[in-house]
């Protein structure tokens, strides 16, 4: 676990910011996801994009992407939020809406306390990606 108190980040964290995981390269394609969401940080002004395909028939995530303009933490915790999410296959979106910018934190090792609100990022843009979906169903 990395000392929350300094700024020090784990290997867990390095590795997911050298080797991001579910980043899109370039501008989505045509009807390649479903839904769409953004959302900044008050704490910095850094913004985050989430894209997902989802299963209508299961409710189920068939692909997660993400971009965002941000910091190495930002870019840890999206992977590794997109991790979470496919790792085991497939995840609902509801399932996918109960996992916790703590959660995220966790499973990369522990963020120093200063950049913690990074890891929300990911989860927002996320939650806002969900609603989309759900008020174009
Ligand atoms: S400092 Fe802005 S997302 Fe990390």
């Amino acid at each position: 676990m990395a000392d929350v108190d300094k700024w020090v980040y784990s290997n867990i964290v390095k590795d997911h910011f050298m080797h991001p995981r579910g980043f899109l390269v370039g501008a989505p394609k045509e009807g390649e996801f479903d839904a769409e969401g953004e959302v900044g940080s008050p704490a910095c002004g850094d913004i985050i994009r989430i894209w997902i395909k989802v299963d209508k028939a299961t409710d189920r995530i068939k692909d997660i992407k993400w971009q965002t303009w941000g910091c190495a933490t930002a870019i840890a915790s999206a992977s590794a939020f997109v991790e979470m999410i496919m790792k085991n296959g497939d995840m609902k979106i509801d399932e996918a809406l109960k996992i916790t910018p703590t959660e995220i934190a966790e499973y990369l090792g522990g963020l120093p306390s200063r950049k913690f609100h990074c890891s929300i990022l990911a989860d927002k843009a996320f939650k806002k990606a969900a609603e989309n979906y759900r008020a174009n169903q």
